[in-house]
């Protein structure tokens, strides 16, 4: 407990939430102590080389003290597992992972090493256990040290153990495969188990991104980065971290080629960042480096070389296609914690629809639930709510329901999850009880999503929700949260999981929780309703939780820095394959001023998942409780959400298909512009669009920096050309959007004719040609819709759009002129 910890506790104690939850903390803690005990450790390095063993796709190097399997697939993601680790179960890759690379070549290298060659990259691997990455031509863009474990001495041993990270203890080779082959579930390839640590190096001029949801990125600079999903508590701004959805995946952009790296391990741990430094030609560069410290887990890691659409169509193509939100989830969205009744609701619903403001869902929070239980409904303050969800529906607005994991000790729902398997759907802890923790509720148990019984129990609730004509699903406190006044707000580090037959504690669960939570309620509602895919978004999560659906900021503070924390965090999880996410329009505790809620909304309307929300006792959202002018602005930045509508449903297909962002950073086609790495301002939409919002207090004019080719400012028509920097106006009323010369999207038509898609092109310079792709929506179901491609080119004095197959299109709006 430190000082913040005691004012809090002190505080806490006076009520009677604060006395169970001092009560859970310390249960909490006892069970760790009771369940957790580290013994004696020993510290270990792989010891040098003693033999190689050629296996498709690369082969199993081995060592002294340990045996690397060194794995390029076909499409080139390369994969190394120390300790007998492999590529599946994984919690993160889908299915068995990529087929090996059948020409990818086992070969001796210099100085004693072994590298695997393959047609994308070359894996070499020193005689101490460095692993290089290399670019066909020879460049290396990352180097991985020789790992460090520390391992628990076997009791019979302990007396004798040496301890310290100085003492690479000899000793043979631990049983590399016990713990994992064999063992089934998703402990397989788990390796021995117990702490260790990689450093690693990449260039002087690379930049790190990713690691989740980063409040301070995109772009993460030097410092300890947490990879351990937590509820910062009381809203977040830049300084704090981490937030709710962590993991361990980077992208690393450099002059020498782009990468991501994934090390495939859910425990808690650190990533230690230092961005390096060029000598200025002296050639006394420092490198960049990245070190891993894992509590433990396999160590085993993934890596993808290419330019960035291709590194994240390899990480789909590992990780799962993104789901597709249904096209309403791609308009506007009203939430707020503390709606207090179906009168409420429909008062601001009428209040959207009487200034012909487009509204396409309203969320409900805890407080419609009887008692804050999950699965149950208020029914005095919301006595039909079927009723309501079938009156709103008339109107185009959907009801999206939050879902929080923990259920109330003694409830219904409880009761029914005790039957579950033979123990129940319950996490228990080291002595077989169930863990009961502080929620929103009272006290509250949480079910083990990481047990495929309980998933499938869970996921037949959403029936309940269903019937209370809900389209949509907000998980929410699922890191997951238990109030603490000391210690870790969420479950002991003890408690069990069954891991997918695996079997584990805690501290390797905790940052799937969500995962699993979101594979629950996605497979139950597609099991429910086979019809329709879900919508879906979960405040936490984990590498592959794109498949299930997107993500929110959480708690972001209503503030100047909240604002450009929203954005750092979506460019961040786009990079991290979670292309669906958005933040708290306004912010969540506090009352924006009117110019921060209007460039709140002007970022909001760009991003994916565009709603405002806010806490019971902040202040309004509602865009005409801001004064006229505000609500005048308003009204345009969301029809222009509405105009674009069809362009963001063609980027949550392309996403899909493609594992890209819909939100990019402005380095996404032009990595080799330095200055772009460091931008962090501004972002492109899609192919088509450079959106700079307003991010700083009174300013009515910004500076954009521009990647190569011509730009045209929508507002005005000019065009400019990059790579540079401009300065443009940004009145209150607007932010700078410029579109790509040559570029074509898809937007909605005025007169609702071409199933309400209309094309906007803009011309290509001189001597240039264009184009883009359009995906309409195919329906609320699974079809793919099909890619149409246009070429936009000049002919003469005129710009022309053709299909693919040649034929002109007519109709087509041509800007840029
Ligand atoms: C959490 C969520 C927030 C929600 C509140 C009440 O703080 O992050 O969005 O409104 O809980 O459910």
């Amino acid at each position: 407990m430190d000082g913040r910890d005691l004012v809090r506790a002190v505080k806490d104690i006076g009520s009677e939430r604060g006395r169970r939850a001092w009560r859970a903390a310390w249960r909490h803690r006892r069970a760790d102590a009771v369940g957790l005990r580290r013994g004696a450790e020993r510290a270990r390095v792989p010891g040098l080389l003693t033999g190689t063993e050629p296996r498709p796709g690369g082969g199993v190097l081995r060592f002294a003290r340990s045996e690397l399997l060194v794995r390029v697939t076909v499409g080139g993601a390369v994969f190394w597992g120390w300790d007998g680790a492999v590529p599946t179960p994984s919690y993160a890759v889908v299915g068995d992972g990529p087929e090996p690379d059948p020409r990818a070549v086992l070969e001796p290298d210099t100085g004693g090493g072994w590298r695997v060659v393959s047609e994308r990259v070359t894996v070499a691997v020193s005689r101490h256990g460095a692993v290089e990455v290399r670019t066909p031509g020879g460049t290396v863009l990352r180097r991985e040290a020789p790992p460090r474990w520390w391992e628990p001495v076997p009791a019979a041993l302990a007396g004798e153990a040496a301890v310290g990270a100085g003492s690479a203890s000899g000793g043979t080779h631990p049983t590399a495969n016990a713990a994992g082959a064999g063992a089934g579930g998703l402990g397989a390839g788990r390796g021995p188990g117990g702490r260790w640590v990689q450093r690693s190096e990449v260039a002087a001029d690379a930049r790190f991104f990713g690691l989740g949801g980063r409040a301070a990125g995109p772009r993460l600079r030097e410092g300890a980065y947490r990879l351990w999903n937590t509820d910062p508590k009381g809203g977040f701004g830049p300084g704090v971290d981490p937030l709710y959805l962590t993991m361990p995946v980077q992208m690393v952009v450099a002059d020498a080629g782009t990468h991501l790296v994934f090390h495939d391990n859910s425990w808690d741990g650190r990533v230690v960042l230092r961005e390096g430094e060029e000598g200025a030609g002296s050639g006394a560069d420092r490198l960049g480096s990245s070190e891993l410290r894992m509590e433990g887990g396999p160590l085993r890691c993934w890596v993808l070389v290419g330019t960035p659409a291709r590194v994240l169509q390899g990480w789909s193509g590992l990780t799962g296609a993104a789901a597709v939100p249904p096209e309403w989830a791609l308009g506007y969205q009203h939430a707020r914690w503390g709606f207090g009744s179906a009168a409420e609701v429909r008062r601001v619903v009428e209040g959207y629809a009487s200034r012909g403001l487009a509204l396409s869902a309203v969320h409900l929070d805890i407080d419609h639930y009887d008692g804050h239980r999950v699965f149950t409904v208020d029914e005095a303050a919301f006595p039909d709510l079927p009723g309501l969800a079938g009156e709103l529906r008339e109107q185009g607005v959907r009801l999206v329901s939050i879902v929080d994991p923990a259920v109330k000790a003694g409830d219904a729902v409880h009761v029914s999850g005790l039957a579950v398997g033979a123990e129940g759907a319950f996490v228990r802890d080291a002595r077989g009880e169930e863990v009961r923790g502080e929620v929103w509720p009272g006290e509250c148990a949480y079910p083990d999503f990481t047990d495929p019984a309980v998933r499938e129990w869970w996921g037949g609730l959403y029936e309940e929700r269903l019937a209370q004509g809900f389209a949509g699903f907000w998980h929410d406190m699922n890191e997951p949260v238990s109030f603490a006044p000391f210690g870790d707000a969420t479950l002991p580090r003890s408690a069990r999981h069954a891991m997918d037959g695996a079997g584990g504690d805690h501290r390797e669960g905790h940052n799937v929780y969500a995962l699993g939570m979101a594979r629950a309620g996605w497979e139950g509602l597609v099991r429910l309703r086979p019809a329709e895919r879900p919508f879906l978004f979960s405040r936490s999560g984990w590498a592959g939780m794109q498949r299930y659906g997107g993500t929110w900021s959480g708690d972001v503070e209503t503030s100047w820095e909240g604002l450009r924390a929203s954005l750092a965090l979506v460019l961040g999880l786009g990079l991290c394959g979670v292309p669906y996410s958005g933040p708290d329009v306004g912010g969540f505790g506090g009352s924006p001023s009117p110019e921060l809620y209007v460039r709140w909304l002007q970022l909001g309307a760009y991003l994916p998942l565009f709603r405002t929300h806010s806490a019971i006792w902040a202040g309004r959202r509602e865009p005409w409780e801001f004064g006229p002018e505000v609500a005048r602005q308003a009204a345009e930045v969301m029809a222009e959400r509405e105009r674009l509508r069809p362009y963001f449903v063609t980027l949550a297909h392309l996403a899909r298909r493609t594992g890209a962002p819909y939100v990019r950073p402005l380095w996404w086609g032009a990595t080799e512009d330095r200055r772009l790495r460091d931008c962090e301002d501004a972002f492109l939409l899609g192919d088509a669009l450079l959106v700079a919002p307003v991010l700083e207090c009174g300013a009515d004019r910004r500076a954009v920096r521009l990647p190569r080719g011509r730009w045209y400012d929508t507002a005005t028509g000019a065009a400019y050309e990059g790579p540079g920097q401009i300065l443009l106006d940004a009145p209150q009323g607007r932010i700078p959007v410029l579109a790509r010369a040559g570029s074509l999207l898809p937007v909605r038509s005025a007169g609702g004719g071409g199933g309400g898609v209309a094309l906007e092109a803009w011309a290509p310079a001189r001597g240039r040609t264009g184009g883009g792709v359009v995906i309409r929506d195919p329906g609320p179901g699974f079809e793919a819709g099909s890619v149409e491609r246009y070429t936009v080119r000049w002919a003469g004095d005129e710009v022309v759009v053709e299909t693919e197959a040649g034929d002109s299109v007519e109709g087509v709006t041509v800007r840029g002129l």
